[in-house]
């Protein structure tokens, strides 16, 4: 068994398909998570497919005696912080929520991490971060810039860890920039279970091909992409879980190469020297763009279902284009994206199928 890895936001969409590829790497996994957007029952079924039980901890990460508990009660290699608020609409409604769930949230993590030493960090942050792109492929140096508090908040984190890795040179502080994330395990057994009617464009899709919503409406028809709709880099969720475990790799072997020579290749290449990592913000997104329309049609084709749509106006603080320059990840990490947009669908869609209420109806 390798090391020990808290999760935050563990029973969550990214959070539970990544504690399947950490325990299939080797790490054992906490689960910490308030349920405040998920259920135990994804921590049931994660625990059912990789046949044992997962440690959970039900609890807020702004919960610092709880969380000296935990940290006391276990020896930790990192942590993997998932936990958050994302949902840019209410974010908009309720700053105060989300600036305190997300950036007090992370503060009290990180100050009871460096109690009790553990100094081993991997952020959920998000493409939001770069708001409107200037140039395109987004490199991880692309102008930074947020317009709702969701975006925000990841950026105020993303600060913090700056200054954190400067104030003090053993914290390894990696900031992963999701794009964004669809799909789902290939078993359908877990997968996202949005509350309510879905803000995001995949499960929107998949919620009108099961016939729980009537159309989708697509948010405009005039950008200057392909067809004239948004264009954004799908990643499936499931190369990103393995991100995750590549981020974790990599960490061990800039702490200690020698001691953990998994991938000498890596080594090499970064030249990885024992020592901190600092703040390392890295993307993890295909590199691909693909359209809403695009992607709307190869859903329809996966299906087998109509896929009723609308063009309506644009929605506010969209924009037109964002894929990812995934470079770095790819030299770093020797990480990247595998799955095509038809896998992503095809996982989308066996989730959905099989959980048409998500984890409700179990
Ligand atoms: P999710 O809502 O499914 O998972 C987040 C989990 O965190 C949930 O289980 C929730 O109950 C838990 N949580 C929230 N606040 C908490 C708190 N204070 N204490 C303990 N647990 C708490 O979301 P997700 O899609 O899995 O996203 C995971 C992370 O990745 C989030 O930080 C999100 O902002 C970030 N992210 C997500 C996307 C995306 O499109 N899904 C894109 C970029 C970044
Ligand atoms: C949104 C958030 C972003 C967040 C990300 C993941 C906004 C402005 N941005 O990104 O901060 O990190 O989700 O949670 O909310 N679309 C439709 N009809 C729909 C839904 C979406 O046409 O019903 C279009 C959108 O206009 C966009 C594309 O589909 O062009 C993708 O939308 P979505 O899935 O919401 O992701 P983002 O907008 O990229």
């Amino acid at each position: 068994m390798k090391n020990k890895i808290l999760v935050t936001g563990g029973a969550g969409y990214i959070g539970s398909h990544t504690c399947i590829a950490l325990h299939e790497a080797g790490y054992e996994v906490v689960v910490y998570d308030n349920l405040s957007n998920s259920s135990r029952e994804a921590i049931n079924r994660v625990s059912t497919l990789i046949g044992q039980t997962i440690v959970f901890i039900e609890g807020d990460v702004r919960d610092d005696e709880l969380l000296r508990e935990v940290f006391a009660s276990h020896e930790f290699f990192g942590v993997i912080h998932f936990a958050g608020l994302k949902a840019v609409g209410e974010s908009v409604a309720k700053p105060l929520l989300y600036y305190n769930n997300n950036v007090s949230g992370t503060i009290a993590l990180l100050e009871v991490m460096a109690e009790y030493d553990v100094k081993n960090f991997v952020f959920s942050s998000s493409a939001t971060v770069y708001g409107d792109p200037e140039t395109l492929p987004i490199h991880e140096l692309s102008k930074r810039s947020c317009t709702n508090p969701y975006g925000q908040s990841k950026l105020a984190v993303e600060y913090i860890l700056e200054d954190l890795a400067i104030s003090d040179k053993s914290w390894n502080l990696i900031a992963l920039r999701y794009f964004n994330p669809v799909g789902a395990h290939p078993s359908g057994q877990i997968g996202e279970d949005p509350n309510d009617i879905p803000n995001n464009l995949m499960p929107y899709i998949s919620q009108v091909a099961v016939g729980k919503l009537d159309k989708l409406s697509i948010f405009g028809n005039d950008y200057p992409t392909v067809d004239g709709t948004g264009v954004r880099d799908f990643i499936h969720v499931t190369d990103l879980a393995q991100g995750h475990v590549a981020a974790l790799s990599y960490l061990e072997q800039q702490i200690s190469p020698e001691e953990n020579c998994l991938n000498t290749a890596i080594a090499k290449q970064t030249s990885a020297k024992s020592g901190s990592v600092g703040f390392l913000p890295i993307n993890l997104g295909t590199g691909k763009g693909t359209s809403v329309l695009e992607l709307v049609t190869a859903f329809a084709e996966v299906s087998k279902q109509p896929i009723a749509y609308q063009f309506v106006e644009r929605r506010a603080g969209d924009i037109a284009s964002c894929y990812a320059s995934a470079d770095k990840a790819q030299a770093l990490l020797g990480w990247q994206a595998k799955l095509s947009i038809t896998d992503m669908c095809q996982d989308t869609w066996r989730w959905q199928n099989m959980n048409p209420n998500g984890y409700q109806a179990s």
